[in-house]
């Protein structure tokens, strides 16, 4: 592993910040103290500093030669509503918040690569470090996007990282095309007309049309999506009824669907609408269906992809990165700034972790281990995209 031997003697720098910013997780737009963290540790290293978009986010400007191009590196600051149950000494000193997805990490990784970059200016462009709020569930991207991130701060194409719990360190992932899944959110009330449970005749019983739905609802993916593409539909919660004797009004269904193309992300939403509101008439009762979209797909674009893949292979080595990685059903909200440019996302191996647990577990910790190979890749990525003339 080709780690930039300047950032290698930052290593237990980027720990103690890592551990720190780990030990006070902050949740969706209140990430005050880490970005004041970010915001500081930015000026120190001489780089010109942006803050309040989207709430919480920091942007980090750095010029180097006379070059008009640009390019954005992205890191997300936001913890998680988890209660942590790691016993080590930088857990979580916030009550029902924690760093269970790393982003702890991702924030001093890219706080590395900046520092490095400040002091060696070794590339020709400008280069923004955009740390963005509150990417669990909460659009801090969007937020971003919509506050004119982009026309505030242009860029030819921007870029995000993901640690990845299972991927052996020193390894990397990614591929063209989709990565990552869209996210929409559903709820549909099945309204039917209660009554006595030994007189069923009497009434619309809403508890059977809903179970119709829930089931019927898993042939969109086995019969409408074609089979080489992939979708999920996932109902998550079935609520009604508060007695044995009494069929209720109505049952709400939640739940959540999943897809890597916009136009099988549409066809979700059309068929769900029409066998939950279809089947609820055929059962005598009525479907309200609200859907929401939340996510789009992220799309890693073809040309930076293979730039990025060039780079991790002269880091890591080619038999270290894998170019055709399987994309997650996960989502995540960079999606909103690949809409907007062109770019790549890719998975950092974070090696098994304790217990081999995965992102979002109460046990979960980012791997110090990966810090300066997490920036180093950074760094070579600004000064190969952005390469001296
Ligand atoms: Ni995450």
């Amino acid at each position: 592993m080709a780690v930039i031997e300047r950032v290698r003697e930052m290593h237990g720098e980027l720990v103690e910040l890592r551990r720190d910013i780990h030990a006070h997780p902050e949740t969706a737009f209140e990430e005050r103290r880490t970005s004041d963290i970010v915001a500081r540790k930015l000026e120190a290293f001489g780089i010109e500093v942006h803050r309040g978009l989207a709430k919480t986010g920091v942007v980090g400007t750095l010029r180097s030669g006379g070059s008009t191009r640009a390019i954005g590196l992205r890191a997300d600051l936001d913890a998680l509503p988890i209660q942590e149950l790691n016993a080590f000494a930088h857990r979580s000193r916030n009550d029902g918040r924690m760093h269970a997805c790393g982003h702890d990490g991702h924030t001093a990784m890219l706080l590395g690569a900046a520092r490095y970059l400040a002091e060696t200016r070794n590339f020709d462009g400008t280069v923004n470090f955009i740390f963005q709020p509150a990417e669990e569930g909460e659009g801090g991207g969007r937020a971003m996007v919509e506050e004119g991130l982009f026309e505030r701060f242009p860029v030819e194409a921007v870029f995000g990282m993901h640690n990845w719990p299972g991927m052996p360190v020193g390894r990397f992932g990614l591929r063209a095309g989709p990565m990552m899944a869209s996210s929409d959110v559903f709820e549909i009330t099945v309204r039917g007309r209660g009554g006595h449970a030994a007189l069923p005749h009497d009434g619309v019983d809403p508890i059977v049309a809903a179970s119709a739905i829930v089931q019927a609802l898993q042939t969109i993916v086995s019969r409408n999506v074609n089979p080489v593409d992939a979708g999920v539909v996932s109902v998550t919660q079935f609520n009604g009824g508060r007695t044995w004797n009494v069929i209720p009004d109505e049952v709400v269904l939640r739940g959540t669907t999943r897809a890597f193309r916009p136009a099988t992300q549409d066809l979700l939403e059309t068929r769900l609408r029409e066998i939950a509101e279809g089947l609820a008439r055929a059962h005598g009762a009525e479907a309200r269906v609200h859907y929401e979209r939340r996510y789009p797909p992220t799309v890693n674009s073809a040309r930076e992809t293979e730039l990025c893949a060039r780079v991790l292979e002269a880091m890591a080595g080619p038999e270290n990165v894998e170019r055709d990685i399987d994309p997650v059903m996960g989502a995540e909200d960079f999606a909103f700034m690949l809409q907007a440019k062109p770019g790549c996302y890719i998975f950092i191996g974070n090696g098994p972790g304790e217990g081999g647990c995965m992102l979002h577990n109460a046990h979960y910790d980012f791997n110090d281990e990966i810090l300066p190979i997490g920036a180093s890749y950074w760094a070579r990525l600004v000064e190969y995209a952005l390469a001296k003339p």
